[in-house]
């Protein structure tokens, strides 16, 4: 055994996150994920993933599927995600999911797949390709947690949902076929779900949409700048402590991300004596934005044009993740009845 396993505490929980390889990662992505990978991999035994197959449910044109694996590996890294202390790999390597995924597709009943918020915002944007791989979606996420007998899932506000299902299969797994699997529970150090807001007021940041409005962890300083200062605001409150409205509220919780707490204390106390300039605002909080984003895109670069090196870490990735994998594929067909020998 090598000294660095001797010295991990033995039986440490779980941890399991994918990201899909649909685009560039943004702060949404960061706050809500990224970061807490960065936070748990010293303390606990972790697994995150790209999700390319998930990808396909929505981006079946693989021409630039490459290039965003890539990508979205060099940005986890470039985060601080260090792949020698987690599994860092790609859903597609992982054989061991497509079977859990077909188990666990037995236990999903299609009418609570229907009435899944993300299957019926897909089912708009694309009436087209409602596939089933769309509306089965949350099994597959599911399986990718499970395969592992995951508890903690590191996710941002948006994937609630799916977390609230993945508990509803792994139950009935294990009220059908037996304890198997942990109750999977999304996790942000015990505080409330992230939702980063886009800079438009409306929604949240996101990969594929509103990406004048979304801040990448890809953009350069005159992207940031230009972005940030079309922020929407107004003329500034009338009257001293007046509630602030959504889209001026977003700014501060922007702010908060990435700016010095006397920096946001002095923006709040403006705000409530009515001396806000927001133009001054926006400017700061650009400029924290740029001190923020441009050692994680410099970092993105270089590790990204490294084609040999990322091939090793998914390779190592995907063999950490295979281990676990096949053990837990063992104890599931057990469980099931599955062993004629
Ligand atoms: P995806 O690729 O949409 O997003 C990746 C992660 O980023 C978080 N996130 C946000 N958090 C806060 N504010 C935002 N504006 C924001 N936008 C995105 C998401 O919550 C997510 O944590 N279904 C997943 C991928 C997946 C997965 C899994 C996740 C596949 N298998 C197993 C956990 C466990 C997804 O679409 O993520």
């Amino acid at each position: 055994m090598s000294r660095k396993k001797e010295t991990l505490p033995a039986g440490r929980q779980v941890v399991m996150s994918g990201i899909r390889p649909t685009g560039f990662l943004h702060l949404g992505n960061y706050f809500g994920a990224v970061r807490n990978y960065v936070r748990m991999q010293e303390e606990y035994e972790c697994y995150f993933m790209v999700a390319d197959l998930h990808s396909l449910t929505t981006h079946p044109d693989t021409k630039e599927l490459k290039e965003n694996v890539h990508r979205v590996l060099s940005e986890n890294i470039a985060c601080g995600l260090d792949p020698d202390k987690v599994a860092l790999y790609c859903q597609s390597h992982v054989h061991e999911t497509a079977e859990l995924y077909l188990y666990l597709n037995m236990l999903a009943y299609k009418g609570e797949l229907e009435k899944t918020s993300t299957f019926k915002d897909k089912a708009r944007q694309q009436p087209d390709n409602i596939n089933a791989g769309l509306l089965t979606y949350p099994v597959l996420q599911t399986a990718d947690i499970i395969l592992h007998r995951a508890k903690y899932v590191p996710v941002g506000k948006d994937q609630e949902q799916h977390l609230e299902m993945a508990r509803n299969f792994v139950n009935r797994f294990n009220h059908r076929y037996g304890e198997v699997f942990p109750e999977p529970v999304a996790f942000n150090f015990g505080e409330e779900l992230i939702k980063v807001p886009s800079l438009d007021g409306a929604g949240k940041m996101s990969k594929s949409e509103n990406q004048l409005a979304t801040l990448y962890l890809s953009d350069d300083d005159e992207q940031i700048t230009k972005k940030v200062m079309k922020a929407k605001t107004d003329a500034g409150p009338a009257m001293p402590k007046s509630p602030r409205p959504d889209y001026i509220e977003n700014i501060f919780l922007l702010m908060k991300l990435v700016s010095d707490d006397a920096v946001v204390k002095k923006f709040d106390e403006d705000y409530n004596n009515c001396s806000i300039r927001y133009g001054d605002m926006k400017k700061q909080l650009a400029e924290d934005m740029i001190k923020f984003i441009t050692p994680i895109r410099e970092k993105t670069e270089a590790i990204r044009n490294n084609h040999q090196y990322l091939k090793a870490v998914m390779e190592k990735g995907a063999e950490k993740a295979r281990k676990s994998a096949r053990a837990t594929i063992e104890l599931a067909r057990q469980a099931m009845g599955l062993n004629y020998f």
